[in-house]
């Protein structure tokens, strides 16, 4: 059983991972809604809390049925993460999740996401003063390393551990490395297995079916795994995941109206979360995601994607429903 502090996520949980401009309510409403276990906001600046930024703000909307639910920060200075984890605790999440990951350059050049992972002692610091300034348990999202000499995820998992973190998401890529090639979930097993380690470790990287998810859970031995580009216009990889965990069987994919369905509750969730003009023109990028592998599906795609009235994307989508009804989906 994984539990974060005194929350039980069961015995293999599905973590959400945290995806920004892609994990907001209105996505994460489907992904909840398909058995993940644990969902995480996208990323919020913690200067950007502190400023008040508005953007980063509305970051902070959570909502009872998603719980448990964490949000993640980011942040470079020590006392404007401490101050963002007292503005974060008012909000009352579950947990409370700091990136030390993202390796794009806005973020690490302030230091900040990857950046860190240069410098381990401010890591540890940092850490340590959001620990410090909440009761909220904190979790950490990080990568392997910065590049392939300095692969030190062993030792962080130690000394952030000792500091007081809760669980650790360990992205199997370094920073250098970004997104390209395989992720390597070798060292990911290796902090899993140090037996100093005693809080949850999660894998994260590449897991896009149920198969791949039992194999890892298997090889690597991690507590459970965070899915993030699988889980984009497929909120339902969760349950297949889940089933062929629990019976050795694979679900058949969704059927179309459970297709329409999702697309429609993301979009009416984006319409109502951010307003109608944003909430349609943001839900564009979803559409070929919820459809795909649906045969002549394009001439729908475009009509959905240029109209800006959400009369109309309601009648098209009932439209696909009608006059797709016999056709089979490929996955
Ligand atoms: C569009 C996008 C946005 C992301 N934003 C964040 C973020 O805000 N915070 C974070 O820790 N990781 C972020 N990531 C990284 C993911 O959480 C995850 O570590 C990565 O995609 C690897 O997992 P996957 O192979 O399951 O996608 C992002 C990834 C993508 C594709």
């Amino acid at each position: 059983m994984a539990k974060i502090g005194t929350i039980e996520l069961g015995d293999f949980p599905l973590l959400l991972a945290p995806m920004e401009d892609v994990s907001d309510p209105p996505f994460r409403a489907v992904c909840k809604d398909n058995g993940a276990d644990l969902m995480y906001t996208e990323f919020i600046s913690s200067e950007g809390l502190i400023r008040d930024a508005m953007k980063s703000r509305q970051k902070l909307d959570i909502f009872d049925y998603e719980r448990p639910i964490g949000i993640q920060i980011f942040g470079g200075d020590e006392e404007a993460l401490a101050m963002s984890a007292r503005i974060i605790e008012a909000t009352n999440p579950d947990i409370l999740d700091i990136n030390f990951g993202c390796p794009v350059k806005k973020v690490v050049c302030k230091g900040a996401g990857a950046g860190v992972l240069k410098d381990i002692d401010l890591m540890v610091r940092l850490t340590d003063a959001v620990v410090k300034a909440t009761k909220l348990p904190v979790t950490v999202k990080t990568r392997l390393g910065w590049d392939d000499d300095t692969r030190n995820i062993e030792e962080v998992a130690e000394r952030l551990q000792d500091v007081g973190i809760q669980a650790l998401s360990i992205h199997g890529r370094t920073r250098v490395q970004m997104y390209k090639g395989d992720a390597d979930w070798s060292l990911i097993a290796k902090v899993k297995n140090n037996p100093r380690i005693h809080i949850p470790i999660f894998g994260n990287g590449d897991i896009d079916s149920p198969q791949k998810a039992v194999e890892y859970k298997n090889r690597y031995g991690v507590d459970g795994v965070m899915i993030g580009r699988a889980a984009i216009g497929y909120p339902w990889v969760f349950r297949e995941i889940k089933h062929y965990i629990k019976t050795g069987e694979l679900l058949p994919p969704p059927t179309l109206n459970e297709r329409i369905d999702a697309c429609r509750k993301h979009l009416l969730g984006s319409m109502q979360w951010k307003g109608q003009k944003l909430g349609v023109l943001e839900m564009r990028r979803h559409y070929a995601n919820y459809l795909k592998g649906l045969s002549h599906i394009k001439e729908y795609r475009m009509r959905l994607v240029t109209t800006e009235s959400p009369d109309e994307i309601e009648s098209i989508l009932e439209e696909l429903r009608t006059n797709y009804q016999p056709q089979a989906v490929s996955a």
